[in-house]
């Protein structure tokens, strides 16, 4: 399968490390053009590629990756969306990577916010949980697998981007819809950047 990332800094690439080596290919892109990401995709290697944001979203499968203040002009900016799905995985705080003041979503959970402003894409919250080291790092470690949190409303794009994170050798728990299992995992809820492991022999 072929994904794209709308935003391609910490927490794009190490998914796209992630998937690559599962062997899906990948198209990064952010604001500044293909032109800025060939150092980026060359380190990724064979399957990244620079594209532009249209490229990137017309993949069936397109990771949202940036900064929270970012996403409404982001998602602003990209053309229709024709039942792609959208893996939202972005965490709603102010400022850029590393500055950790929250912003006030109200009584939604931010993929539902990110679902308002993408109308026609599927909308999944996963991968999101996971910090950036941890999405790094190798997800079976003495035979138990790294568990990665799932949750949207639309049962069939959840169940495409499970068998995406069972091909990365995750532990899949599914969380529910968008609103529920959406607060759980995003930032402030009580899964969010927590590493959990499943005990139980495991072999690809
Ligand atoms: N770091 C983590 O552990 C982690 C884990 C999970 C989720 N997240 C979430 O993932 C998101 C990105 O975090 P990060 O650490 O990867 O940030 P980052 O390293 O600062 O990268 C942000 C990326 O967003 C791109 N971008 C900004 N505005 C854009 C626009 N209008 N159109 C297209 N691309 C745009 C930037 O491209 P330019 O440089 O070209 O502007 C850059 O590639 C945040 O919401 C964060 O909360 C982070």
């Amino acid at each position: 399968m072929e994904i794209g990332t709308i935003g391609a800094g910490a927490f794009a690439q190490a998914f796209a490390k992630r998937v690559l080596k599962a062997g899906h290919k990948v198209k990064l892109s952010n604001s500044r053009g293909p032109g800025s990401l060939r150092e980026i995709v060359n380190h990724l290697g064979p399957g990244a590629t620079a594209a532009t944001k249209e490229e990137a979203v017309a993949c069936e499968m397109v990771l949202l990756a940036v900064p929270w203040d970012n996403v409404p002009e982001t998602l602003a900016s990209l053309p229709k969306w024709k039942n792609q799905i959208l893996i939202d995985g972005a965490n709603p705080f102010h400022g850029q990577a590393g500055d950790f003041r929250p912003a006030d979503v109200g009584n939604l959970s931010t993929s539902q916010l990110v679902a308002a402003l993408a109308p026609g894409a599927r909308v999944v919250k996963a991968f999101n949980h996971l910090l950036v080291p941890n999405l790094e790092a190798e997800p079976v470690v003495n035979e138990a697998r790294r568990v990665a949190f799932i949750s949207a409303d639309d049962d069939g794009a959840k169940k495409r981007v499970q068998t995406l994170l069972e091909n990365c050798d995750y532990s899949v728990v599914d969380l529910g819809d968008l609103r529920d299992g959406g607060l759980i995992q995003q930032a402030g809820g009580p899964l969010a950047g927590r590493d959990f492991f499943e005990r139980g022999e495991y072999h690809k």
